[in-house]
């Protein structure tokens, strides 16, 4: 149908029916979509060429530019030319860590008002991409190796974010697990794991959350690149899983698909960024592919109604007043920042009750390590933020011992010796772009810890990373680590918090550190990574624990797994079963400290016709406890919990039989069992 380009005075437009905002939503969508002619529709089709987050503005039907920006852990690259400064918030394995989805919804409304507040629609975030190999670059920007907790994290922060009417664009989709070769190689990954690995949590956040947005993703799945790949980005999402919203490339994706039309056809609405060398969305290609009959305005339509409807509801058309007020870097940003480092640093190590550390009782201490006085915000890739400040390791420990504690640059002369040692946001580190060669820490922080470790018994270290590290090679020379990622603005203050007792750690690795890379699934052979043109995901459904437990591989610190300053004593389960089974018991803080507990709920299907995990996580809650104080808890699995996807019957199904319930401080310390029959 040929739409006529008509003007409209400013009058006339402000009383067009898209414009009011009291009529229905779809409604709003089908007017405006009906006076955009072809020419327009092919211009939101891609990014405005020469800023790179911003897609043309319509003047004639009053549509504004639609900005987006990065990304995961902060305001960052959209105003990265800029000297605006946003709050730095702990990476998402930090937030993971924490197990604590109601602080992924806080960050979400939180990061959701710095972006409204800078005039901003969309968020290239969160990163659910599962963490196949610890070498990933991207293993800081992704949250976990499991897809229930993985599903549990995204939802709770897509939902605080679009709270703000700032849309999500979840990403990398699909199976974007490592940044080697990421623009080339196809990921070659069996149904069964992408029903039970790899999509569970971009289909819970389409479903629990309504996600306005994916970003396809650079490499290949079986064969056909992200941005059109129909079966993605039509078959499931749309047509199986309902997603309302529209799909973004990710930035320069496009460059090696096969057609224009390809991606039209397969559901890519818009391509970024918009500079015509890389697009397959300009206007000339995109008209030669249409008037030759290789896609259908009606096609076309489809892809243009759903970024209108997320234009309506991010409020482009809105005026201010009418929007949820944004706010930028304030005080209730930096304690969610910080709220989300004191509960989700791990403590990984402390023999004999060193930590916490007595103040009273230290006179001298040493700090040392390469990231002592390390800054990590502004690096890393497309997640790099300006921030407002951030607080090293060092100024955190010196504020907190200021006029008790002397500082000594030697370890032999002082009562403890930190070192501050780890990763950094450098090419070849965590950082978007390529990948890790290797799991060990640089020989120079190998040396530097053992050495301090002889000179100093109490000797503590703190590692800043966003990926596991072997430790085989000192972890047995020191009494104390402290997984402390990168913690965001506040890093070092709680770093000081946790050694010194004000905080009571309570994260839990949402992803299994290995003693060495032979041991990791992904790790069988040159074809299952790197790859090259194809990795193949030969572990199937064995991804992360999964694959450690099964086959019986002792992991170096297991999933789920993070020591306290306290002790929790767990009893009296019992399991019963109506339409839902139930789980109760009892968690008793059996120490002398106030503490948080993840309790960890695992299933096992004891007898079952196709391979199953030993154990796959189902449910989970963080309680904190005063000590002494005991609560009961209740979990509740459905059919689904306990089903496999069958992929001779291309269905999920739960087989009858004993299933056994597995309550656990970590997926290697369950701490009750019991079993129950499950009649199908
Ligand atoms: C990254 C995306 C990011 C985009 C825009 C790409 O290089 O893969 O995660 O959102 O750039 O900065």
């Amino acid at each position: 149908m040929l739409v006529m380009q008509e003007k409209y005075t400013s009058e006339e437009l402000a009383k067009l029916p898209f414009r009011d905002s009291n009529l229905e939503l779809e409604k709003r969508v089908e007017d405006l979509l009906s006076r955009l002619t072809l020419d327009e529709k092919f211009l939101l089709c891609k990014g405005k060429w020469y800023s790179i987050f911003h897609v043309n503005p319509i003047k004639r039907l009053g549509i504004r530019v639609f900005k987006m920006t990065d990304g995961p852990h902060g305001v960052g690259s959209g105003v990265l030319f800029s000297r605006i400064k946003t709050t730095y918030f702990p990476v998402a394995i930090c937030r993971c860590a924490t197990w604590n989805p109601q602080l992924s919804e806080a960050f979400g409304i939180a990061i959701g008002q710095e972006v409204r507040d800078l005039g901003f629609h969309m968020l290239l975030a969160p990163g659910i991409n599962i963490q196949r190999t610890p070498l990933c670059g991207r293993t800081f920007e992704y949250q976990t190796e499991d897809p229930y907790l993985n599903s549990r994290t995204a939802v709770a922060m897509v939902k605080g974010l679009q709270s703000q009417r700032i849309a999500a664009c979840v990403k990398h989709f699909a199976c974007n697990n490592q940044d080697y070769q990421r623009f080339k190689v196809s990921s070659e990954v069996s149904e069964r794991a992408l029903q039970e690995i790899y999509l569970p949590a971009f289909k819970a956040t389409v479903q629990e959350a309504d996600a306005w947005c994916f970003m396809a993703c650079y490499n290949k799945v079986n064969g056909i690149y992200g941005c059109e790949n129909k079966n993605l980005l039509i078959d499931r999402l749309r047509d199986e899983w309902g997603f309302r919203g529209f799909v973004v490339s990710d930035w320069f994706a496009t460059r090696y698909v096969t057609s224009t039309e390809s991606c039209v056809n397969a559901g890519l609405t818009l391509e970024m960024p918009g500079i015509p060398i890389h697009c397959k969305f300009n206007k000339g290609q995109l008209s030669k592919a249409f008037h030759e009959g290789k896609f259908t305005e009606e096609t076309l339509n489809e892809n243009i109604r759903r970024f209108l409807r997320v234009m309506f509801l991010t409020g482009l058309f809105d005026e201010k007043v009418q929007l949820p007020p944004g706010s930028l870097a304030t005080p209730e940003h930096t304690a969610v920042s910080r709220e989300i480092a004191e509960e989700g640093m791990v403590l990984l190590k402390n023999d004999n009750n060193l930590l916490p550390l007595k103040i009273e009782k230290i006179k001298k201490i040493a700090v040392l390590g390469p990231n002592a006085k390390s800054k990590m915000a502004f690096a890393g890739g497309s997640s790099i933020v300006r921030t407002k400040y951030e607080v090293s390791s060092l100024d955190g420990l010196q504020t907190k011992c200021q006029g008790k504690i002397t500082f000594v640059n030697t370890a032999a002369e002082a009562d403890v010796a930190i070192i501050v040692a780890g990763l950094n946001h450098k090419g070849g580190n965590d950082c978007e772009g390529s990948d890790r060669t290797s799991l060990d820490l640089p020989p120079e922080q190998i040396a530097l810890i053992n050495q301090t470790a002889q000179e100093n018994k109490n000797t503590i270290v703190v590692l800043i990373n966003g990926s596991p590290i072997a430790m085989d090679a000192w972890i047995g020379n020191v009494p104390a680590v402290l997984e402390a990622w990168y913690a965001g603005l506040e890093a070092g203050n709680v770093i000081a918090d946790i050694l010194f007792g004000d905080i009571n750690p309570s994260g839990k690795l949402p992803i299994t550190f290995p003693k060495k890379l032979a041991d990791s699934p992904a790790h069988k052979s040159p074809s299952t990574y790197p790859g090259d043109d194809k990795v193949l995901y030969e572990e199937g459904i064995f991804v992360g624990y999964r694959h450690f437990d099964t086959k019986n591989i002792e992991p170096l610190f297991p999933f789920g797994y993070g020591l306290s300053y306290t002790t929790f004593t767990y009893e009296n389960l019992q399991i019963s079963q109506d339409d839902k089974i139930s789980i109760t018991l009892d968690l008793t803080n059996s120490g002398e400290r106030a503490g948080a507990e993840v309790v960890q709920l695992y299933v096992q299907d004891v007898e079952s016709s196709v391979e199953r995990p030993l154990k796959e996580l189902k449910g989970f809650q963080k309680v904190a406890l005063e000590p002494g104080e005991k609560k009961s808890l209740t979990f509740e699995l459905s059919e689904q919990d306990l089903a496999f996807y069958d992929e001779n019957k291309r269905t999920w199904r739960a087989e009858a039989g004993s299933f056994k319930i597995l309550i656990g401080s970590s997926s290697r310390d369950i701490r009750l069992e019991g079993e129950f029959e499950y009649h199908a």
